[in-house]
């Protein structure tokens, strides 16, 4: 058995290939199957003049997703996908599929969802499964270069820590436990016996609404370092995510292509980081600070009118190919192209819509921004805009951040880090350096008004050789997002568990 993107060392020479059917067109003794194997595709031609009736005519009755063995000799074919296309010698049917329901047709996205153990199989969610593949082996990749020990953070845990408005409760033994919505206090105390460590695991939280960057279960990669202060954990952060970023640009070319990713865009994280504090990040927010010579709340008028020349040039295109496909006579290929064509010009269009209502909102709410506010998608969107690499946020004021989190000199702040991401995506990591202080941190646990019993352990790891550290948290599906480039995180991951959305 072949796999399709090793056709071409099978060059001239007969394979077998098994796979399904993602598409067949049938003309004049020939039919063209265009198998699909979850290693790639490609053209199989099956010629009614070199193949017995038998098996021509089980080429004839495949249907969509019907699976099947294909005989077949290897011809090189640059206009092809993949560059290869299969003479059909021999044709065996596992299964003949009935009617899809996932067709050539423009479907809307809830139905895409419910039926997203078969949507698995189209080619964009192929190629961004295939791209997380790739982030995840470069994650590894990254730490276990540098001696970080992968460890594993438990799911059922006794405390919370990243605030308890988004708990999931569930029952152990009689016993109230939370899913895990981090590893990281675990993962300080691995940090103490190992020095570098990451977890890699699945966190939850308990998000009642619905948005386009949260899931309630979610995979989150946390380092945690002995002995790193702040300063050292942004530096790991931007060595990081510009590791990750260039893994992706160089495994998955024909991927990012697939999905039509301007990898230019993508390109920038070999550039330096843009670091700032929350304070002056605030100034930009409100158009009281320029970046390179740009204003936020001028950039932000700017967009306005190029989306609302945009979303006119649109519906102008729209309706010309509407026009277009009533001319009289044309092919059924074009008029299918034009539909499809269509169809996505008007979810984007839905999409620029969106964006022009919104912008005022935002402009709004960014000349309103008060210090000490936490930033909204918003607030991330009108900075990030004013630059094109990642952005890194330190310093932020200690009532918006988490109880673990070291103080600055000015104690009304702490030694907190976020990462913003261009284009629109806003925070994918969040870290900080973390309290080592036992009366310090034992305080900020009664002001937060947590149940002390359940944090006797880790204020351990402050009574007994305590060390300055650092870590943070990347959520792996905002970073598929960002660099897959997609409109919603509940593309990012096989199967999304999220407010409403618990099937398939
Ligand atoms: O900023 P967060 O809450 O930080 C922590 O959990 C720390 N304990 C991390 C650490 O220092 N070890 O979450 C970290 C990241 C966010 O930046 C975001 O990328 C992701 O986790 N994240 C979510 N992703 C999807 N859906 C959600 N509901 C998410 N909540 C957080
Ligand atoms: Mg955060």
């Amino acid at each position: 058995m072949t796999f399709i993107n090793q056709l071409a060392t099978s060059e001239g020479r007969s394979v077998t290939l098994r796979g399904w059917v993602a598409n067949k067109r049938s003309s004049k003794g020939l039919v063209f199957i265009m198998l699909r194997d979850g290693s790639g595709l490609c053209q199989c031609v099956a010629d009614a003049s070199n193949l017995t009736q038998e098996v021509f005519s089980l080429a004839d009755k495949l249907t969509q997703e019907s699976s099947v063995e294909i005989v077949g000799t290897v011809n090189r074919d640059e206009r092809q996908v993949g560059g290869y296309e299969i003479q059909v010698s021999d044709l065996r049917i596992y299964q003949l599929a009935r009617d899809y329901p996932i067709t050539k047709k423009a479907h809307g996205i809830e139905f895409l969802m419910d039926n997203r153990h078969l949507w698995l199989r189209s080619r964009r969610q192929w190629a961004i499964m295939r791209i997380r593949n790739q982030i995840i082996q470069a994650i590894h990749r990254f730490f276990q270069e540098r001696g970080f020990v992968q460890m594993d953070s438990p799911i059922f845990t006794g405390n919370a820590a990243e605030g308890t408005t988004t708990l999931f409760e569930t029952d152990f033994y009689d016993e109230k436990a939370y899913l895990a919505q981090t590893g990281q206090l675990y993962g300080e105390a691995m940090a103490m016996a190992m020095g570098l460590i990451y977890t890699f695991g699945p966190t939850f939280r308990a998000e009642k609404s619905k948005t386009r960057r949260h899931l309630s279960e979610f995979w989150m990669i946390e380092p945690e370092m002995a002995f790193y202060d702040l300063d050292m954990c942004m530096d790991l952060i931007e060595e990081f995510l510009r590791y990750v970023v260039e893994a992706v640009l160089a495994t998955c070319p024909s991927e990012l292509e697939l999905l039509e990713r301007d990898v230019e865009k993508l390109e920038h994280v070999r550039k330096p980081f843009a670091r700032l504090t929350y304070t002056d990040a605030v100034k930009i927010i409100r158009g009281e600070k320029d970046v390179n010579g740009r204003n936020s709340l001028k950039t932000l008028e700017n967009d306005l009118d190029e989306l609302r020349q945009r979303i006119e040039d649109m519906q102008a295109e729209v309706e010309e190919r509407e026009a277009k496909i009533k001319t009289p006579g044309l092919k059924k290929g074009e008029i299918n192209f034009n539909l499809n064509k269509i169809a996505r010009l008007k979810n984007e269009l839905k999409d620029l819509e969106e964006s022009a209502k919104n912008i005022p909102q935002w402009l709004e709410s960014a000349r309103a921004f008060e210090h000490g506010n936490d930033f909204g998608g918003s607030d991330e969107t009108v900075l990030t805009r004013l630059f094109d690499t990642p952005v890194i946020v330190y310093n932020w004021p200690a009532d918006i951040k988490a109880f673990y989190m070291k103080r600055a000199n000015d104690s009304s702040f702490v030694k907190g880090v976020d990462v913003l991401a261009p284009e629109g995506y806003g925070e994918i990591v969040g870290g900080s350096e973390r309290e080592e202080n036992l009366e310090l941190l034992t305080q900020r646990i009664q002001e937060e008004g947590l149940p002390m019993e359940a944090f006797e352990w880790y204020l351990d790891l402050r009574r007994y050789g305590s060390v300055p550290h650092s870590g943070f948290g990347l959520g792996l599906e905002r970073l598929v997002a960002w660099i897959c480039k997609l409109p919603h995180v509940r593309e990012t991951i096989p199967f999304p568990r999220m407010y409403g959305r618990l099937f398939p």
